[in-house]
């Protein structure tokens, strides 16, 4: 059961991290919604920052504490993101999206300097793929993508929203999570996918986390990425 106090450690920890004059990427996801109400505090407090978000959630939530924000536009590179994760490996391998933002957290992602993952301690698997994989797609594609899907050994379902009809991301996509089971070779499927015509984003993150903080009972536990 993942676990609110351990995840309002690893935000508070991460939003610690966070200096005058940076550029932060703002995560989504229950555990990223106490990192940035955690920076609220620090720019209440006199904290000079501006903030990309990765969903109109975490930009809604962001503006209601008083956090600047920005866009690529005017700050095309990123000092340091704040995310959390599904589940994350020894390698800081992970599977994002569980929130449907993995499109636009992978773009925040790809442009930061560093990446500070966040997460409960439920989080941490040996090997990755009991969390389904989610895989964004045009909704044209889907029939195709489900097919391809299949045949990498995954089995995809449609996202639904809560009346039924299928959950559309902050980019007009559907969302397929994919279950894997155990996803022996990450960096091979990731590649399967992104060469896949239809697919706009996957939930793979492989070599964009610098370190991760993980809460553990009562304190944080830091892992860095092994090179
Ligand atoms: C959002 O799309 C996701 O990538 C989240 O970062 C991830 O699902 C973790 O969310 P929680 O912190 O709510 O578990």
């Amino acid at each position: 059961m993942a676990n609110e106090s351990e995840k309002e450690l690893a935000g508070r920890a991460a939003a610690q991290l966070v200096r005058d004059g940076d550029v932060v990427g703002l995560g989504t996801g229950s555990t990223a919604h106490f990192a940035v109400l955690a920076l609220g505090e620090r720019v209440k407090a006199g904290l000079k920052i501006v903030g990309i978000p990765t969903s109109v959630d975490t930009g809604n939530l962001a503006r209601s504490l008083g956090i600047p924000l920005t866009t690529f536009d005017e700050h095309p590179a990123i000092d340091i993101d704040i995310d959390g994760a599904d589940e994350l490996d020894a390698q800081l391998r992970m599977i994002k999206g569980g929130g449907g933002a993995l499109l636009r957290e992978k773009v925040v992602a790809s442009v930061s300097k560093k990446m500070v993952v966040i997460a409960d301690s439920t989080k941490v698997v040996t090997t990755l793929g009991k969390f389904p994989l989610p895989v964004e797609v045009v909704p044209f594609a889907r029939a195709v993508v489900e097919r391809k899907l299949i045949s990498l050994g995954a089995t995809p379902k449609l996202r639904p929203k809560r009346n039924g009809q299928p959950y559309i991301t902050d980019n007009g996509n559907y969302i397929l999570d994919s279950s894997f089971g155990k996803i022996k070779d990450p960096q091979a499927i990731a590649l399967a996918l992104s060469e896949t015509a239809g697919v706009v984003e996957h939930g793979l993150f492989i070599g964009f986390a610098s370190v991760a903080l993980i809460g553990r009972g009562n304190s944080v536990e830091e892992i860095p990425r092994k090179s």
